[in-house]
């Protein structure tokens, strides 16, 4: 029976599923998940239409809000989990490569909701996902490069307020925006803050609370705050 309802997910989906759906899963839990997919995939349907392009499945969780969706575009097997929030505004829009998942209650926000510049926007790459709770601030363009896993609870922040002149409010003193990078193979831990302006270098592992201030080396794995160096993946 099992084996019976993966296969047939299989099919339609394209994706692997025996390394996930275990032998010892009942008939029942797959079924609940092959019907939970068709109500995603159905969800799906009624907003991608309204994207830049989609590709292949295509899944949405209950209570998600898609912004301006007319400036993001998403590749194959894309999924938003339950009530994350993806607002498209942008410059140069938001492009997601194929198997990315947005994780429940992520929020991405480029542009801020109380007025100003449109921000510039977000590219993630293939096989890469933002975990639940995460905030990506992509004002100032954040780029996500292939396989990269971020936990839970990350921010990543691309702009900072401006704050030279102590005699005016700095909320009238606008932002600065920088680019942030995280390059191919990086695992951004639990509850991590990655700053304006840094870039993760390839293979990089920046652990468990850490803020990231400076740009993190290859294959290096850092942690603390503010982040240092405590080891390199490379003997
Ligand atoms: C970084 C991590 C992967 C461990 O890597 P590791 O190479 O095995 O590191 P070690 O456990 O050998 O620790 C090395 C040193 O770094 C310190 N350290 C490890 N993780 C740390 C963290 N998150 N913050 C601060 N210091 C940390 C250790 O205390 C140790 O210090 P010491 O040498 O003074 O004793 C792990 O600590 C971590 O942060 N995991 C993230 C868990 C997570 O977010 N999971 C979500 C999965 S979706």
């Amino acid at each position: 029976m099992n084996s019976f309802f993966t296969k047939i997910i299989s099919k339609i989906t394209g994706l692997e599923l025996n390394d996930r759906l275990g032998n010892d899963w009942d008939g029942i839990s797959t079924l609940g998940l092959f019907i939970r997919m068709g109500i995603w995939a159905t969800r799906g349907l009624l907003v991608r239409w309204r994207f830049k392009g989609t590709k292949g499945l295509f899944l949405v969780g209950k209570g998600v809000t898609i912004r301006q969706a007319h400036y993001i575009q998403t590749g194959k097997n894309f999924i938003a989990q339950d009530h994350c929030e993806i607002n498209g505004l942008s410059q140069k829009g938001l492009t997601f490569g194929d198997k990315v998942t947005i994780g429940s209650y992520a929020i991405i926000r480029p542009t801020n909701l109380y007025g100003g510049e449109a921000g510039l926007g977000l590219k993630v790459g293939n096989n890469s996902s933002i975990g639940p709770y995460g905030y990506i601030g992509c004002s100032g363009y954040i780029e996500i490069g292939d396989n990269v896993m971020i936990s839970p609870r990350v921010s990543i922040y691309s702009e900072n307020h401006n704050f030279e002149d102590s005699e005016r409010p700095m909320i009238e003193q606008g932002v600065t925006r920088s680019f942030v990078k995280i390059e191919d193979d990086c695992w951004i831990a639990a509850n991590s803050i990655l700053l304006a302006g840094v870039t993760v270098g390839k293979g990089s592992i920046v652990a468990a609370g850490a803020v990231v201030t400076k740009d993190v080396p290859p294959f290096s794995i850092v942690a603390g705050n503010p982040a240092q160096v405590i080891k390199s993946r490379k003997a």
